[in-house]
């Protein structure tokens, strides 16, 4: 059969790449803890109207990126394009919001958007996110932006840029769309193709066309700070009050919109310039209308998610990624001969039944090939056990840097390697 590759705008990740994956999440869920967020895991697809409300149908992610389609019975099902809106549905169906408040969850897994793949960008995608429900102070909004810098710190990533702003709410959005309309409708000649239609549909989302004329006339539009609410205002200083007080370095970009159309005040992004061609390794913001939007009662909403492969390009644009190394084996037990195969398996499992990493051999290979594959596993000791060593009881471990030889007996091998363990912590 001809070969079939993945598809396009996809991409594995192979063993030999999945312990940093693993390291990533590791970290993440070590900070999720510490803040208390429990983890929450939702389908991958949902009724395709979770999306199209919570989103929002003038996005891109709703209008052109969505995997939509018929299931069996021709209900129209999608493929999550984010998580917030599929969290807030399992909380509003489960209870969870009719109770004590707040709520924290968190999740990382799979996410799909039919996009133009490119370098941090693709078709399925993976993000490491985190909700909490039920607090409107601006407090919250700070411990959010905190925890995402923490976790950036915890992965040894220093050179990211926050950005925060606030877009308003449903009492001074109205004016900042009009003000920015008639801005807008001075320049429309000047505007690209879809920016004169998003003008009247998605105003805010001008703001953040990438088209290079666009982005000239928008550099003197209006901000949406020049017209918040006084309530909007006040929480706006007040999450700067607690950056601030907390050290926190953040830039206010006031032309910072979001593409998702839930948000609603505080709104966050965090760039890096290793992190792709987009450059924005992670976003969020306080969403106070989605839980209601979604059939739930008035409860209000924060998070953020990241793009676990932007945080993949970016550890290894500042050389981190280089210091995440695999699980190494403290041992591989080679066998020199059939009985001593069979006691290679005999010895590790008992090893591996005291929680150690070894290898032994698969009984297919000569004891140089062996001991040349225990090399390219890095194994930290190698010992070959064949007829002699099963009669004496006694076996001889290698180090494979040092070259280094213990002689010791085979009931002592465990302590040995556990106190080795210990070692390297
Ligand atoms: P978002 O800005 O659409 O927000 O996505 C968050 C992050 O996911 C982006 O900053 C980026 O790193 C990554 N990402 C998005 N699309 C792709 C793609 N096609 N390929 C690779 N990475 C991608 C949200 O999704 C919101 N749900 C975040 C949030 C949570 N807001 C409040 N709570």
């Amino acid at each position: 059969m001809q070969r079939v590759n993945a598809p396009k705008g996809t991409k594995d990740i192979l063993p030999a790449d999945s312990y940093k994956w693993q390291h990533v999440e590791e970290i993440a869920r070590g900070i999720f803890s510490d803040y208390g967020y429990a983890e929450i895991r939702t389908p991958h697809f949902e009724h395709s109207e979770v999306f199209m409300k919570g989103i929002g149908e003038g996005t891109d992610v709703v209008g052109k990126e969505m995997y939509t389609f018929g299931d069996k019975k021709n209900r129209s099902m999608t493929l999550r394009p984010e998580g917030t809106a599929g969290v807030c549905r399992a909380l509003i169906e489960s209870g969870a919001l009719s109770g004590p408040l707040p709520v924290k969850a968190c999740y990382m897994g799979s996410f799909f958007r039919y996009e133009q793949p490119q370098d941090g960008r693709q078709r399925e995608f993976h993000q490491i996110g985190a909700e909490m429900f039920g607090t409107k102070s601006a407090l919250s909004d700070a411990e959010m932006i905190i925890m995402l810098t923490r976790l950036f710190a915890a992965l040894g990533i220093k050179q990211t840029a926050l950005e925060v702003s606030s877009i308003g709410c449903a009492t001074c959005r109205p004016v900042f769309k009009e003000t920015l309309i008639k801005f807008l409708s001075e320049h429309e000649d000047n505007l690209c193709h879809d920016c004169k239609a998003r003008m009247h549909q998605n105003p805010l989302r001008v703001l953040d066309c990438k088209n290079e004329g666009c982005g000239v006339i928008v550099k003197d539009a209006p901000s949406p700070l020049s017209c918040l609410c006084d309530e909007c205002a006040e929480h706006f200083d007040a999450l700067k009050a607690h950056l601030d007080a907390t050290g926190t370095t953040y830039t206010i970009n006031g032309h910072l919109v979001r593409g998702l159309d839930y948000y609603t005040r505080t709104v966050f992004e965090l760039k890096h310039a290793g992190a792709g061609a987009a450059k924005t390794l992670a976003g969020g913001g306080r969403y106070d209308g989605l839980v209601k939007t979604l059939g739930g009662a008035d409860v209000p909403g924060i998070g953020f998610a990241l793009g676990v492969e932007r945080l993949m390009l970016t550890l290894a644009a500042e050389g981190v990624a280089e210091d995440i190394t695999p699980p190494r084996p403290l041992l591989y037990i080679a066998g020199a001969d059939e009985r001593g195969n069979g006691a290679s398996l005999a010895l590790a499992t008992k090893l591996r039944d005291s929680g150690l990493f070894v290898l032994c051999t698969a009984g297919d290979k000569a004891v140089k090939a062996q001991l040349k594959q225990a090399q390219r596993e890095n194994c930290v000791y190698c010992t070959v056990i064949g007829e002699t060593e099963i009669e004496s009881g006694n076996l001889t471990l290698r180090n494979m840097q040092t070259k280094e030889e213990h002689a010791m007996n085979i009931n002592e091998i465990a302590q040995f390697l556990q106190q080795r363990e210990q070692l390297d912590g």
